[in-house]
């Protein structure tokens, strides 16, 4: 639910459309009206979603929450802050931006792919919930081919090597070879979980990257450390199925 009321200067900052400062100058320079008005005041209250706010003549629509979609480079690790390394935040760009941005799920630092950054947290904690299944689906180059047994155990829940069981997972050869292609559906997120269940049958990853999350597919367009806002269609595919 929309906050009921906000002061204009607010709602501004909290879209990443302009800062407080900006705000009061465009005020001042009668750029912005609310319900056909010229605003008054930077602090002027207004009920986002309720009133009309427009600048420059253009109507400006109330997001309560930012979701975006990252194609996380290794090296970067999937936490808000670190000492030593990047964080999945210093990749989003100052015009996404929104404070109590996090990752809604983590990949290690090594792998590569699609990051939800999110600032709702119901919705990160609802996506991540094993109770609801969202499938993530990822590549990983392996050390030496799998075949049919390696897919019967995966499907059939692994017991890792320190006795937790996995839920059914889904594993498809997508090329062969020597270091073949293949690809793993999850509906869980333990720590290191594929590079363990490859470890168990005797096999190393080489290479890891998510490539979908629920019904979202990494855009192949998104060049490595990008990041984009989804489309509130996607939003709401992805939201409507968990919420
Ligand atoms: N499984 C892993 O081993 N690492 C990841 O980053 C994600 C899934």
């Amino acid at each position: 639910m929309p906050d009921a009321v906000m002061r204009l200067d607010k709602f501004f900052s909290s879209q990443s459309i302009l800062s407080r400062k900006e705000t009061a100058k465009c005020v001042r320079q009668g750029r912005i009206t609310v319900n056909g008005e010229p605003a008054r005041a930077c602090d002027q209250k207004i009920s986002p979603g309720r009133d009309r706010i427009a600048l420059d003549g253009q109507e400006v629509g109330f997001k309560q929450h930012v979701y975006l979609m990252l194609n996380k480079p290794a090296g970067v690790v999937s936490a808000t802050e670190d000492s030593r390394y990047p964080t999945v935040l210093d990749l989003v760009p100052p015009e996404l931006y929104r404070k109590g941005l996090f990752p809604a799920g983590r990949l290690d630092k090594d792998t590569e792919g699609f990051v939800l950054l999110t600032d709702d947290g119901e919705f990160a904690h609802a996506m991540l919930s094993p109770r609801h299944h969202v499938p993530k689906v990822y590549e990983a180059v392996l050390d030496g081919p799998v075949g049919p047994r390696e897919q019967e155990l995966f499907a059939a829940g692994m017991t890792l090597a320190s006795g937790e069981v996995c839920a059914p997972a889904g594993l498809r050869v997508l090329s062969g070879g020597e270091h073949p292609l293949v690809e793993v559906t999850l509906v869980e997120g333990k720590y290191h979980q594929i590079k363990r269940m490859f470890g168990a049958v005797g096999r190393r990853v080489e290479a890891l990257k998510r490539v979908k999350i629920g019904g979202l597919i990494l855009d192949k367009t998104l060049q490595k450390g990008d990041c984009r806002a989804l489309s509130p269609q996607e939003v709401e595919a992805v939201i409507s199925r968990i919420l």
